[in-house]
Parts: C-alpha cells; structure tokens; sequence
C-alpha cells in the first residue's frame, strides 16, 4: 500500500509539473515559429512586414508592441474593425486561428522577439488564460 501511494504520487507529480511548468522564453520563442509559419505567415508574411493597407505589419508594430493585452485578444477570439497600426489605417477582420492558450504564449513570443522587436517579459499560458475579449471592446 506505502509502494502503491508513493507510486501514485510520484505520478500525479510528473504529471502536474509537466502541465503547469512553463516552457523557457527561449523554447516558447521556438515553438512559436512553428506555429507563426502555420497560421500566420500566409497573411503577415515571413518578413513580418504584412501587406500595407491589407494585412499589417508586426515587425515593429506600435499597436503589437503597446497593445499586448489587445493582440493577445485579437488572436484569442478574432481582431475585427479599424485599427492604427505604425500611422497607417487597418479596417478590416482577422478571423481565431484556433490556437490553444499556450500556443498562443509561444506565438506571442515569437512575433514579440523576431524582426528586430524586443520585448522583455515573457508571455506565460496563464497569461494568455485569464485574457478576456472585453479588452477590445
Ligand atoms: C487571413 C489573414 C490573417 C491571418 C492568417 C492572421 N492575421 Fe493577424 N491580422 C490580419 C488582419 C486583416 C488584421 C487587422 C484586423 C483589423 O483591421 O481589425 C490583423 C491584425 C493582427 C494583429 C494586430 C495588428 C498588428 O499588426 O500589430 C496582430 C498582433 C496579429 N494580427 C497577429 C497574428 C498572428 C500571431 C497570427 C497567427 C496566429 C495572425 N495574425 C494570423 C490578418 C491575418
């Protein structure tokens, strides 16, 4: 009975460590390419520039940048209606891509740290959880 309860334990352990333990910014970054040449790269393209007028940019992108709680929620539940994005005007719809909590930390990290942006902190799951759409409205 000891052997079965610390057996158990040490399995509820791995499990729950391997849930709730965050990835290192640098494997989020990784990841998130992956998931920025699935999902986004037909529309922000490879260079992060966009399409001006059509698809805007996130290389340098002051909303991105000032706006991380928006992006974020704009990637979450879908981005529509007119933005600025560097001065220029965006009026346009950005569908959800279906992503997962953290896939969308490890994108968010990617699209935050590619192309010349930096941004320090590293966006976390949970983060990325408790964001509402009420943060577009
Ligand atoms: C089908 C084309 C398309 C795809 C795919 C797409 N986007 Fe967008 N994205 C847009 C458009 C269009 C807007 C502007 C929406 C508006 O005008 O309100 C936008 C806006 C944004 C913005 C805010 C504005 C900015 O440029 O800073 C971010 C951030 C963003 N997208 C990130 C992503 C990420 C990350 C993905 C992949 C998970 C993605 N997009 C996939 C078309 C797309």
């Amino acid at each position: 009975m000891k052997g079965f309860i610390l057996c158990y334990s040490i399995i509820i352990g791995m499990v729950s460590s391997s849930i709730f333990k965050e990835k290192t910014k640098e494997d989020s970054i990784e990841a998130g390419k992956e998931i920025y040449n699935d999902f986004c790269i037909q529309c922000h393209l490879a260079s992060g520039e966009g399409v001006s007028g059509v698809f805007p940019p996130l290389k340098k992108s002051d909303y991105l940048l000032n706006n991380i709680e928006k992006s974020i929620a704009g990637i979450k539940f879908g981005l529509r209606g007119e933005i600025i994005v560097n001065d220029e005007v965006y009026n346009s719809v950005m569908i959800n891509q279906g992503l997962d909590n953290e896939e969308i930390a490890d994108v968010m990290n990617y699209i935050l740290n590619e192309w010349g942006n930096s941004f320090e902190k590293q966006i976390s799951t949970q983060y990325v959880t408790q964001i509402q759409k009420t943060v577009l409205e």
